[in-house]
This record gives structure tokens, C-alpha cells and sequence, in this order.
């Protein structure tokens, strides 16, 4: 990690702070690709969990340390409470990795203080400084945050900052938990805490912020301006509520705009030096992978990944861009490695042609996952007469995510038309290897299949979103589908893509459904172990 005061550090937590909204929870396969993404991305730290949540998060922590906290990686950092047993799991947890970082933390406003933990500014104080010096015990790299920093009182942030500093964190990070303030208010917090902390020559300022405004990359661009360093985000901008700051628009605010930052980080206005490490070419395959995978989809308008972004409808910007695309493009949509729709492979490629573009495309698979993606090449290759790099793409991503295998679909059948009633036959193979079969009547297809899945399941879900895209343009095209359901008041996602939608949208909701029984599974075994 490059550590200079010039350079942005960016700081991923789409595997901590992303993963906590609603129904995007990834198993641990699932994790781990996307931090290998993350760290083809260029992402300094990776924030991979909260090691002390559950084993589950503590094991994806872990096997991520293990596996992608190289000596020339990224570092590998979880979040602990400020108590004792949250960070002995952190640092547990991050200890395979060549660089490990404890991320602790504790509330100070007054509202937390008073509702939330019951204590006062002096407990609060004692247990700051107590808790960064126990993770020093485990690492020398240990960031400290005192929640809610964006409404709590500046002087005991002061306090709170120079005591933690005294102690250790080489880190500060500064959360605006709730997404509460304004631009000029968090760029005025932040140099208040330049100014005011004797210590905080010491310790890198970090941001942290929440999207409920939609300010959250608007305050963190001023607080750049004003001194933090280090900009916490995630892919997409997911997250807690209305999300976090996202990443891609921070990282391409400051390298369009680099110009205007220059100044602020002690370069001259025309340096072409990057500000951050991020590769930007890997950005559109990391969005696309990170929505596939939580089922998150990307709103169509979404600034730099979302599918008009680079977009051009009005005649008049049409006939602008193809004079001089200056006119009305910002960026060249290279930049975020959209590649152009290039047709690569067909039904005669082999083997050897298909690794050779995935290379090129950044995909390193290993020889099973090869022969899956591969099989599953063919297969839509004798239905879809030529294979674009997009396609690619949708066929590694569906083979790359690893909803469990408990029930598995055999065949999926459906009538339909004008003058039918939409019926659907499914064939299900279940976690026992027993094969049933059912059928149903829905208000069409799709409704059709998913009630016949539900006659042979049986567990009560509520399908809360359904979506279609299509991977590319024409008539033979890859279909993704993305779906939501609701049980007991958890959300489970699942992706899928097809050339047949009905299959795509069977397979997508097994997905799904498989998350749920995982979920409940792991819940038994938990309420098992405290049982005994
Ligand atoms: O939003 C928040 O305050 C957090 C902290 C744990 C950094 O996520
Ligand atoms: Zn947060």
C-alpha cells in the first residue's frame, strides 16, 4: 500500500458494510471473489468483515487474509466493537495476512451515548484508548472510528481522536454513520480535527459516510479538499439503508477532475500522477460482478457504471458526440473497461480460444471452474450464433456464483400463449438425490414456474422483486435474471442467466430459495450448539 500523503488511499468495505443490506449476504466462495476483484481493482485495504459475528464472517475473514493478503496485496482488515472478544477475533482472523489491519470502534454522540450505550463521555474515553492499545497488542496498523462522528460534539471528538492516536491507531476515521451532514459542514469537521488534534500528524484521516442525502461522495470530495486521506466506500455504492459512498464515482471524480485536487494534495495543477491506485479499467467488471452476485442490481442512470452512463439518446448530443465526442463525454468509457461489444467466439471455438479471452478479459480460472464455464459456453453457443465479450462475462459471473447446491433443477417445462392458461412443469432433483415433480397454473409463465418450485420446496417465501436484462442486443440474447424474496423477514437473492428467460428465471429463484434453506440449515445448527 502506498502510504504517502499525496495518494488517496481507498479503503473497500463492500464485504462488511456493503453486505449488510438486505438480501445481498454472500456465502464465502462468493466473498473471496469478489476480493480477488478488489485487488485486481487496486483497493488498498479490503474490509472483509466482522470477523466476531459469526463464524461464518470470522471463516470468509480469514480465508481472505489467506488468500488474497499478499505480501503485494491488499491489506486485510476487520471490524471489532471496542470489546475484547470482538478484536481477539479480528485479529485472529486477519493473522494469514502479509498485512493485517484491526478496525475498532466506538459510538460518541450524545444521542448513541445516552440511548444506545448507556455510558458516559468519560467510559467512553477510557474504553477508546483501552481498546486501541489491546489491538496494538495484535498489529501495528489499527484504525479507530468513533461512530456517529458527523453529530457528535467536536470537542469530544477532539478528545476521543487524541486519545486513540496516543495509543496506537495509526488510522482515524471519521464516520458520518447516519448520512446526516452537508458538504461544507463534513469538510469543516474535518479540518477542525486538523486543527484542533495536537496528535493527528500521527495517524492518516479517514471518511466514512452514509448515502441517506445522496451527499455521501459530495462530502467525501470536501473532505478530501480539507485533509482525510483515506475514503472509505464500496462497489455501487451499496450498503446500510440508502448505502455508502460509491467508489467508482469517488475514484473517477478525482481522476477526471484531478486537476482541481491536485492543489489539495500538494501537486501541481497539471500533474498526471494518479491519485489513487485503482486500475480504473477493472471497474465496470467489478460493479457488474458485485451486482450479480448480492443480486444488487445498478439503476439504469447510475453515474459511471450504470447502462446509460455512457449513453447518448437526444439527436442532438448524437450528432455532437459523432463530430467530437468532447461535446458531450466527460470520460471515455474505456477508462472503466467497457469494452466495445466486440464479437469474439462462436460455436467452433475451442477450449484453448475461450481461456485465452477470458485472460485478456481478467478472469484467472482454475481448471474446474474452466470446464464448468466452458460446458456452459457451449451450451449457448449452439443457441446464440455469436459470443460477445459481455457474454463472457454473464457465463463466468453465473459459474462464479456459488448459491448452495441443495436442490437442484432437472428440467423446466411451460405452455403458454394467447389462448392457454400458462402452465408449468418442473422436475427437481432434492438435497437427498430424490427426484420429484410437479406442475402449476400461474397468471403467467414465470408465475407459473415459481409455484410449481414452491409445490415441490414447500417453505413460504414472498417474491419481492423480479428482473430481466438482457446481456446484449438481438433476439438470440443472454437473459439475466435477478430476484428477491422475503422469509421471516430475510431477504435472499438469486442471479441467473440463460438464453431462455424461463429458464434463467427458474434457475434464479433455486438460487434464491437454496440461500434461504442454507440460512435456516446454519440457524439450526447454531440453535443446536446452544441446545447442548
Ligand atoms: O457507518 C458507520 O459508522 C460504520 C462504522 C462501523 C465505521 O460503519
Ligand atoms: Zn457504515
Amino acid at each position: 500500500m502506498k502510504n504517502k500523503a499525496e495518494q488517496i488511499i481507498i479503503f473497500d468495505t463492500t464485504l462488511r458494510d456493503g453486505e449488510q443490506c438486505p438480501g445481498a449476504t454472500l456465502n464465502i466462495d462468493e466473498k473471496l471473489a469478489i476480493a480477488k476483484q478488489l485487488s485486481r481493482l487496486g483497493v488498498d485495504i479490503i474490509e472483509a468483515g466482522f470477523a466476531f459475528a459469526s463464524p461464518g464472517d470470522f471463516e470468509a475473514v480469514s480465508k481472505i487474509a489467506q488468500t488474497v493478503g499478499t505480501e503485494d496485496g491488499p491489506v486485510i482488515c476487520s471490524l471489532a466493537r471496542a470489546r475484547h472478544d470482538d478484536i481477539k477475533a479480528a485479529a485472529e482472523a486477519i493473522k494469514p495476512a502479509a498485512k493485517g489491519r484491526i478496525h475498532t470502534f466506538i459510538a460518541t454522540s450524545d444521542i448513541h451515548l445516552k440511548y444506545k450505550l448507556k455510558k458516559t463521555k468519560a467510559e467512553v474515553l477510557a474504553i477508546a484508548e483501552e481498546m486501541v492499545a489491546y489491538a496494538k497488542t495484535f498489529t501495528n496498523d489499527v484504525e479507530f472510528s468513533p461512530e456517529d462522528a458527523g453529530r457528535s460534539e467536536p470537542e469530544f471528538l477532539y478528545q476521543v481522536l487524541e486519545r486513540a492516536i496516543a495509543a496506537g491507531a495509526t488510522t482515524v476515521n471519521i464516520p458520518d454513520t447516519v448520512g446526516y451532514t452537508t458538504p461544507t459542514e463534513f469538510g469543516s469537521l474535518i479540518k477542525g480535527i486538523k486543527d484542533n488534534v495536537p496528535n493527528i500528524d500521527k495517524a492518516i484521516i479517514s471518511v466514512h459516510g452514509h448515502n441517506d442525502l445522496g451527499l455521501a461522495v459530495a462530502n467525501f470530495l470536501e473532505a478530501v479538499k480539507n485533509g482525510a486521506r483515506q475514503l472509505e466506500c464500496t462497489i455501487n455504492g451499496i450498503g446500510e439503508r440508502a448505502g455508502n459512498a460509491a467508489l467508482e464515482e469517488l475514484v473517477m471524480a478525482l481522476h477526471v477532475r484531478r486537476q482541481f485536487f491536485n492543489p489539495f494534495l500538494g501537486r501541481s495543477v497539471e500533474s498526471e500522477e494518479p491519485l489513487t491506485n485503482i486500475d480504473t479499467r477493472q471497474i465496470y467488471k467489478t460493479s457488474r460482478l458485485v451486482s450479480n452476485l448480492t443480486g444488487m442490481l445498478v439503476q439504469p442512470n447510475k453515474a459511471i457504471v450504470g447502462a446509460n452512463a455512457f449513453a447518448h439518446e437526444s439527436g442532438i448530443h448524437q450528432d455532437g458526440v459523432l463530430k467530437n465526442k468532447l461535446t458531450y463525454e466527460i470520460m471515455d468509457a474505456q477508462l472503466i473497461g467497457l469494452t466495445e461489444n466486440q464479437i469474439v467466439l462462436g460455436k467452433h471455438s475451442g477450449r484453448n480460444a475461450f481461456r485465452t479471452r477470458l485472460r485478456e478479459l481478467g478472469y484467472e480460472l482454475t481448471d474446474a471452474e474452466l470446464n464448468k464455464a466452458f460446458v456452459r459456453f457451449k451450451e449457448i453457443a449452439d443457441k446464440k450464433k455469436e459470443i460477445t465479450d459481455w457474454d463472457l462475462e454473464a457465463i463466468v459471473n453465473d459459474e462464479i456464483q456459488q448459491a448452495p447446491d441443495l436442490f437442484r433443477l432437472e428440467l423446466v417445462q411451460v405452455s403458454c400463449g394467447s389462448n392457454a392458461r400458462p402452465t408449468a412443469t418442473v422436475t427437481m432433483r432434492t438435497p437427498e438425490g430424490e427426484e420429484l415433480m410437479d406442475a402449476a397454473i400461474g397468471t403467467g409463465p414465470v408465475d407459473a414456474v415459481y409455484k410449481a418450485i414452491n409445490r415441490v420446496v414447500n417453505v413460504p417465501n414472498q417474491l419481492i422483486e423480479f428482473s430481466v436484462q438482457s446481456v446484449t442486443a438481438g433476439i438470440d440474447a443472454i437473459g439475466e435474471v435477478t430476484i428477491r424474496l422475503k422469509s421471516e423477514d430475510r431477504v435472499f437473492s438469486g442471479h441467473a442467466a440463460n438464453t431462455d428467460i424461463i429458464v434463467a428465471s427458474a434457475q434464479a429463484y433455486i438460487n434464491a430459495l437454496n440461500r434461504l434453506f442454507a440460512a435456516s440449515q446454519s440457524k439450526q445448527q447454531q440453535q443446536a450448539v446452544v441446545n447442548n
